[in-house]
């Protein structure tokens, strides 16, 4: 009988490393740049399209999407084939992917500092770009199910489990908070008004925290951290178990960012309820993170991949613990338009997010160009 021969597509993970690395560089400088303008405002040097108001949704949408996004692919389009045992279904559909979403960043790069946006934080987007985010989305879902379904491998692993959460979640939330009335080619109005607006606004905007920042990176993590490591899974079970809860509970907790405004008091009750549930499945990610280091502590001394693991693990310990106490309306008056709220943001994103990116990138480029980290 012939042996059968496959190999991996590792081009399109070396396309994303590569993306990530220059989105993340851009990215964070002009969140330096921002960083700076609140110290000294003269510095937007009385350029519209350098102002604070038109360049902070740069730093949020280049970081977030770009930086992150790209992070995401990156991280999946190297885990899932070899998860399964097989290519990725369509190196058409990865091409389309990639270039795709690299045009929806440079269209945002454009039309933010120009002003043109929908005033939707997260959402910024006009809704050309939001079509073509909707697009590029579905040929990630047909390339990433495609490949589950044509698998080798017939069980499958947890961090897929939140490949596909965040496949299914992301696309609900982008195309219900961006139904939008277009007036011209790059102005709309958003379908809802008032509180509504708002509420579906935060369901979109918390959600977008749960399923861009949080479940694909646990996925990550549940892949690269027991490999980084060289041990096992700490507990499948808990893996399993804490996948459950957290999809299921963060999705009601969206309220929680509009504490003391015109949405029914019920409802920014239940945004707390829900927010303080939260604390158990995040932990028992986070504990079951560095409970698969047991063994490997020694090496953490050493190793820098296992440094910035940690690192990234901790931080999203201490925001998902941080979190839950934010959304207390006692804590939320005192926070709230404050630099705390700032600070959680980039414990949370910083330090989970790109803690484990920089991890995951010092962990995949030696074994993607073959060589050593310089
Ligand atoms: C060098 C690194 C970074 C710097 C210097 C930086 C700086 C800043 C500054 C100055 C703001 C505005 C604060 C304000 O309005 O008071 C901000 C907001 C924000 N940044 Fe960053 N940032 C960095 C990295 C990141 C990363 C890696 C992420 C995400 C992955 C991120 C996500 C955000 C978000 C979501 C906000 C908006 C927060 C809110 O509206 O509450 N930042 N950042
Ligand atoms: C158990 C988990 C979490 C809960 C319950 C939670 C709760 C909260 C609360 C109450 C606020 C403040 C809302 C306000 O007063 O304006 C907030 C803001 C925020 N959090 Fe979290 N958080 C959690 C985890 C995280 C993580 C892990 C990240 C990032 C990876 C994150 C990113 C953000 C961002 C970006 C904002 C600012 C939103 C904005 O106003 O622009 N959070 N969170």
């Amino acid at each position: 009988m012939e042996l059968e021969k496959f190999s991996y597509d590792n081009r399109i993970v070396r396309n994303f490393a590569f993306a990530t690395m220059l989105w993340g560089v851009v990215g964070m400088l002009v969140g330096l740049l921002i960083a700076t303008q609140l110290f000294a405002p003269e510095l937007n040097f009385s350029i519209p399209f350098l102002t604070f108001g038109r360049i902070r949704p740069l730093h949020t949408n280049a970081v977030i999407f770009a930086f992150v996004g790209n992070a995401i692919f990156m991280g999946v389009y190297y885990s899932l084939p070899r998860l399964l045992k097989t290519p990725m279904f369509s190196k058409l559909l990865s091409n389309i992917h990639f270039w795709g979403w690299q045009l929806i960043i440079v269209a945002a790069a454009i039309t933010l500092p120009l002003g043109i946006t929908t005033s939707k934080e997260y959402a910024e987007l006009e809704w050309p770009i939001d079509i073509a985010i909707t697009l590029v989305w579905v040929v990630f879902g047909i390339n990433m199910i495609g490949t589950i379904l044509k698998r080798r491998e017939s069980h499958i692993y947890v961090a897929i489990w939140f490949y596909i959460a965040t496949w299914v979640t992301v696309a609900v939330l982008h195309i219900v908070n961006s139904f939008e009335i277009p007036v011209t080619f790059l102005k709309s109005y958003s379908l809802y008004a008032g509180v509504q607006d708002a509420l579906v606004q935060w369901w979109y905007g918390h959600n977008a925290v749960a399923f861009f920042l949080t479940t694909p990176y646990l996925g990550l993590m549940y892949y690269y951290l027991p490999k980084a490591a060289n041990r096992p899974v700490y507990s499948y079970r808990l893996s399993i178990l804490h996948f459950w809860t957290l999809i299921f509970i963060y999705i009601w907790a969206g309220p929680h960012h509009l504490l003391y405004s015109a949405l029914p008091d019920w409802a920014q009750s239940l945004g707390t309820v829900f927010s303080v549930m939260l604390i158990a499945p995040s932990w028992g990610g986070m504990i079951n993170g560095l409970l698969t280091l047991r063994g490997a502590w020694d090496r953490v001394r050493q190793d820098p991949i296992l440094k910035f693991m940690v690192v990234a693990v901790t931080a999203y310990g201490m925001a998902t613990f941080e979190g839950p106490t934010l959304s207390l309306k006692n804590v939320n008056a005192i926070a709230h338009f404050t630099d705390w709220i700032i600070a959680h943001v980039h414990v949370g994103a910083l330090g989970w997010n790109g803690f484990l990116t920089f991890g995951i990138l010092y962990w995949l480029i030696p074994r993607l160009w073959k060589t050593n980290l310089y």
